[in-house]
C-alpha cells in the first residue's frame, strides 16, 4: 500500500476535529479491537501519546478474514479518512479505506490485558515499553533529559564530557567495577604476589566511573560553567527501590560559585525540571496521577511553588532527637543519616523539601570544603518527600594546603591531575550530583527505581 501521508496519533489528536476529512496513514500497535458484525473498532498506539486513535473498519468494505490477524499486539497500517468521532473520549476518528498488517501477535503475547503488576512487567521488561505504564514514563524521562540540556545551554553551561573508563575513584568509595582483559582464571601476578595490570589492556588498574565530577572540576576551572550528563555505575550491594548499579546523573561544576550560590542553582534546576514535564507532559502525568498515585499532580505544583527549607546538618539532628520519634537505626551528632532520618525531616517535620547543609566531614567525601570550625564541610544535600536524597553536592576545597592534608589522612594516590587544578590558578567552586532516575521517580509517583529505566541493573539482575 502507498504511503500518501503518515501522521503519528499524537500529531493526529493535536490537530482534532478540524482535520476532519483529510486523508492519513496511520502506523502502530494494536491495543484492542471490538465490535459486532457491521463495524469494528481498532484501538491504536504508536508510542507518540499514551492516547489511542480509533480505527473504525466498516464490514461492508473489510471481510472478517482480512480482520482476523488484527489482534493485541499486531502491527498495522491503515489509510483512511480523518472523520468527527461520534464516541465520547476522542475528537477525531479514522475510517478505515485500506489495511496493511505488518506483523501478527500471537495469542502467547504476554500484554494481553489489561492491569498487570509492576512486578509481571518487570519480568518482561523487554516489552514493557509497550505499556501505557512504561510508555508514560520513557516519555517523561525523555522529557526530563531535554529539560535538562536545555535549563544548562539557555545559562551558558558547557556540556563537557567525562570518561566512563577512569583510572580515579572519585567519592572514594571503592564500590567500582573493574575493567580488564586479563584472563580471570590465570592473572599475572608480581613478584610480591599482587595481580600484575601492567600487563592489563591499560597497563594499569581501571574502572567504570562512580562520578564524572573530579573530571568536572578540570572543565569548570577552564571553561566556567559545565555540566556532564551520563551513565555511572555503583557496585554497591543495594537492594532498594532508590538504587541502581548503572544509573545516569546530572553535575554542574560552577568556578567562583560558593555554597549559597549552589544551592539556588539547585533549587532552580529541579523546580525548571519538575515545571518542564509538568507544563510538556500533561497527558502522561495525568495518566500516572489516576492509576497509581493520585496526589502525584499535587505534589508536583507543591514542590515547584514552595521554597525549600534550608538547614545545617547539626540543628537537623537536633530535629530528630528531640522528635521523640523510635526510628530503626540511632541518631546522634557524626551519623550519616538514614532514609527513615532524611523522609521524617521532609515529609513530617518540615512537609517540604530540605536542603541540608554543613554535614561532619568524617561522613562526607574528601574533596568538600572545611568550614572555620574544622568539624563540617560545605556539603548539601537536597531531600525530597517520598526519594529521600535527590541531589548530593558541595563547594569544594580550593585550598592546596587543605585538600593536600585531607587526602594525605585518607590514603589516597594518583590525585597530582587533580591537585594540579589548586596549584595552577584555584578558583572557589562548586557543584552538584542529581540522580537522574531519583527525578524520574519523584516526577512520575512510581514506587520503585527499577521501573523508570529501560532495562534496570542491580544485583544479580543484568537481562539483555
Ligand atoms: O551523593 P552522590 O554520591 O554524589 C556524587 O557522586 C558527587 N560526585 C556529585 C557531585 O557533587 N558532582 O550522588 C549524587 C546523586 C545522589 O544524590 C542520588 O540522587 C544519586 O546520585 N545516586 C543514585 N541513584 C541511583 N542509584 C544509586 N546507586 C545512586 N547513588 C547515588
Ligand atoms: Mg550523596
Amino acid at each position: 500500500m502507498q504511503d500518501i501521508r503518515r501522521k503519528t496519533v499524537a500529531a493526529i489528536l493535536a490537530g482534532g476535529a478540524a482535520s476532519a476529512g483529510e486523508i492519513v496513514d496511520v502506523k502502530g500497535w494494536v491495543r484492542t479491537r471490538r465490535g459486532n458484525k457491521n463495524v469494528q473498532f481498532v484501538a491504536l498506539n504508536d508510542g507518540s501519546t499514551i492516547n489511542n486513535l480509533q480505527i473504525v473498519f466498516d464490514l461492508s468494505k473489510f471481510s472478517d478474514d482480512s480482520l482476523k490477524p488484527i489482534t493485541t499486539g499486531s502491527s498495522i497500517h491503515v489509510q483512511g479518512r480523518l472523520v468527527a468521532s461520534q464516541g465520547a473520549g476522542q475528537s477525531v476518528e479514522v475510517q478505515a479505506d485500506e489495511l496493511e498488517v505488518y506483523g501478527t501477535a500471537p495469542v502467547d503475547y504476554p500484554l494481553q490485558k489489561k492491569g498487570h503488576t509492576l512486578e509481571f512487567l518487570r519480568e518482561k521488561a523487554h516489552l514493557r515499553p509497550r505499556t501505557n505504564t512504561f510508555g508514560a514514563v520513557l516519555r517523561i524521562r525523555h522529557a526530563l533529559a531535554y529539560a535538562i540540556h536545555k535549563f544548562f545551554n539557555d545559562k551558558g553551561f558547557f556540556y563537557f564530557h567525562t570518561p566512563l573508563i577512569t583510572a580515579s575513584d572519585c567519592e572514594g568509595a571503592g564500590a567500582q567495577f573493574q575493567v580488564t582483559t586479563l584472563p580471570l582464571n590465570g592473572l599475572p601476578k608480581d613478584e610480591a604476589g599482587n595481580i600484575d595490570y601492567s600487563q592489563d589492556f591499560f597497563g594499569k588498574l581501571a574502572s567504570l566511573t562512580v562520578s564524572g565530577q573530579l573530571e568536572g572540576e578540570l572543565g569548570a576551572t577552564a571553561l566556567g560553567l559545565i555540566y556532564t550528563f551520563g551513565p555511572t555505575f555503583r557496585a554497591e550491594n543495594s537492594n532498594t527501590p532508590r538504587h541502581l548499579s548503572e544509573f545516569w546523573m546530572v553535575e554542574p561544576e560552577m568556578a567562583f560559585y560558593e555554597i549559597a550560590d549552589n544551592m539556588d542553582l539547585a533549587e532552580e534546576f529541579i523546580k525548571y525540571c519538575i515545571n518542564y514535564a509538568l507544563e510538556h507532559c500533561e497527558d502522561d502525568i495525568r495518566f500516572l496521577n489516576d492509576h497509581f498515585d493520585k496526589e502525584l499532580v499535587d505534589r508536583l505544583k507543591f514542590v515547584v511553588e514552595n521554597d525549600f527549607v534550608r538547614l545545617p546538618y547539626t540543628e537537623g539532628v537536633k530535629i530528630l532527637e528531640e522528635s521523640g520519634k523510635k526510628f530503626e537505626f540511632p541518631v546522634y551528632w557524626g551519623v550519616d543519616l538514614a532514609s527513615e532520618h532524611e523522609r521524617f525531616l521532609v515529609e513530617e517535620h518540615f512537609k517540604k523539601p530540605v536542603i541540608l547543609t554543613d554535614y561532619p566531614k568524617e561522613i562526607k567525601a574528601f574533596y568538600m570544603k572545611l568550614n572555620d570550625d574544622g568539624k563540617t564541610v560545605r556539603a548539601m544535600d537536597v531531600l525530597f518527600p517520598k526519594i529521600g536524597e535527590i541531589i548530593g553536592g558541595s563547594q569544594r576545597e580550593e585550598n592546596y594546603d587543605k585538600l593536600q592534608k585531607r587526602i594525605e589522612e585518607l590514603g589516597l594516590t594518583g590525585m597530582d591531575w587533580y591537585m594540579d587544578t589548586r596549584k595552577y590558578g584555584t578558583v572557589p567552586h562548586s557543584g552538584f550530583g542529581l540522580g537522574f532516575e531519583r527525578l524520574v521517580l519523584f516526577v512520575t509517583g512510581m514506587q520503585n527505581i527499577r521501573d523508570v529505566i529501560p532495562f534496570p541493573r542491580y544485583p544479580k539482575a543484568c537481562e539483555y
